[in-house]
């Protein structure tokens, strides 16, 4: 790629450089026994959804194009689902995207040519792909500690004014990945209000939303506006189906039908077929109760992993949603004997954070002592064995 990047793929491949997004290697094994380390829930599907699933596709008698915004059932679905959860801007309406990574992709970008922001705030520790974007974008990502401002929404307003050059959006991203930091609905409803009242684009990513209790959502922030704001969720997470490859990006009528516009010029639609999977899994009471037990499950693994981590003396930062955030300093290298089992786990240096690592606790039957055994061996040292 030539220095002088011409269109968009050039700026990304260059920002891409900088960046350690899916080269992280933590003196990883060859074939780790335990993957710990990419972000979703691995468990099975119950008999009763698997046979929803396939008679769903069975009825199909038409696999052709689907809409541009995506199917009208799977929108009204969606849009039915988030109405449950709370009420709503009336103006809100959604696109149907292969997966959150390009409905996020779709926001930023968009973000980054109406206002041609100098600064976007990010996360940090946050997702790789955002800061590669805002630079792919010529903008420069400003870093705010989400754990910090969801604990204390009061600073965003400090923070803001700080700021030599006034930033032009800011990217929410609750629950985090990688800490699992999380807000409630009062603390999400401020950070809004606040974004607003300094002008700045709230683009609010929330796949791992239905990880807290509080199901907290930009969208339903009395701040939230539908002609400048936008939010991001997915099934990858929240339903269990990273497979489908179906995201959403949901927002007022202008943005989406500008984005529905640029989407068709290189997608001609998202898979009809993971569009009716992903509505039959949203319809579904089985599936519903499939995903409550997924979501228990869940936090009782992540509570006993991390708890099981400090007995060995691996510091345990935070844990939220699928993740446990952890410190590797302090864990000497005793030698790794060659006989335990390790764990692959995120280097933190992916999330901009060195020092730490991300694990991936979402796993069916997980259990605690062997999978903090395994992070222990990994890390080079063998006290847990
Ligand atoms: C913070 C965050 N946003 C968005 C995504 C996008 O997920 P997908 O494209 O599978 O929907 C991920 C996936 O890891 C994520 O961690």
């Amino acid at each position: 790629v030539s220095a002088a990047a011409r269109t968009h793929l050039g700026r990304t491949l260059k920002a891409l450089k900088e960046s350690s997004y899916s080269t992280s290697a933590l003196r990883q094994g060859e074939a780790p026994a335990l993957d710990l380390a990419v972000g979703e829930c691995w468990f099975d599907l119950t008999a009763e959804v698997r046979s929803e699933l396939g008679s769903a596709i069975s009825a199909l008698n038409r696999i052709g194009y689907s809409h541009p915004a995506g199917e009208s059932g799977l929108r009204e679905a969606y849009l039915g689902y988030l109405h449950r959860i709370s009420f709503l801007p009336a103006e809100l309406d959604v696109l149907v995207t292969a997966g959150g990574k390009e409905a996020m992709w779709l926001a930023v970008s968009l973000a980054l040519e109406a206002d041609r922001p100098e600064r976007v705030l990010v996360p940090h520790p946050g997702w790789a792909p955002y800061e590669i974007w805002v630079r792919a974008g010529d903008s420069m990502p400003v870093w705010y500690d989400a754990a910090a401002l969801a604990s204390e929404p009061a600073r965003f307003d400090a923070l803001i004014r700080q700021m030599e050059v006034r930033p032009g959006a800011v990217i929410l991203n609750y629950p985090n990945n990688p800490t699992g930091a999380a807000v409630t609905q009062g603390q999400m409803d401020e950070l809004v209000a606040c974004a607003s009242n300094h002008g700045i684009r709230v683009i609010s990513d929330e796949v791992y939303r239905s990880f807290s209790n509080a199901r907290a959502s930009a969208t339903r922030a009395p701040a939230f506006d539908p002609a400048r704001d936008m939010m991001i969720d997915s099934c990858s997470k929240w339903l269990g189906a990273a497979g489908f490859r179906v995201g959403f990006l949901a927002s007022g009528p202008e943005i989406l039908d500008t984005l529905t516009r640029f989407r068709a010029t290189y997608a001609s639609c998202t898979s009809l077929v993971g569009q009716v999977l992903a509505e039959t899994l949203l319809q579904s009471s089985a599936a519903e109760l499939w995903l409550d037990s997924i979501r228990g499950a869940v936090d009782a693994i992540r509570g006993e992993v991390a708890k099981e981590l400090e007995r060995l003396g691996v510091p345990v930062v935070s844990h939220g949603a699928l993740y446990i955030w952890a410190r590797t300093s302090g864990i000497q290298d005793s030698g790794w004997n060659g006989r335990a089992e390790r764990a692959k786990v995120v280097d933190g240096v992916e999330f901009g954070a060195a020092g730490l690592i991300r694990i991936c606790i979402a796993r069916q039957g997980l259990d605690p002592q062997r999978a903090a055994s395994a992070i222990c061996a990994a890390l080079g040292g063998d006290r847990g064995v």
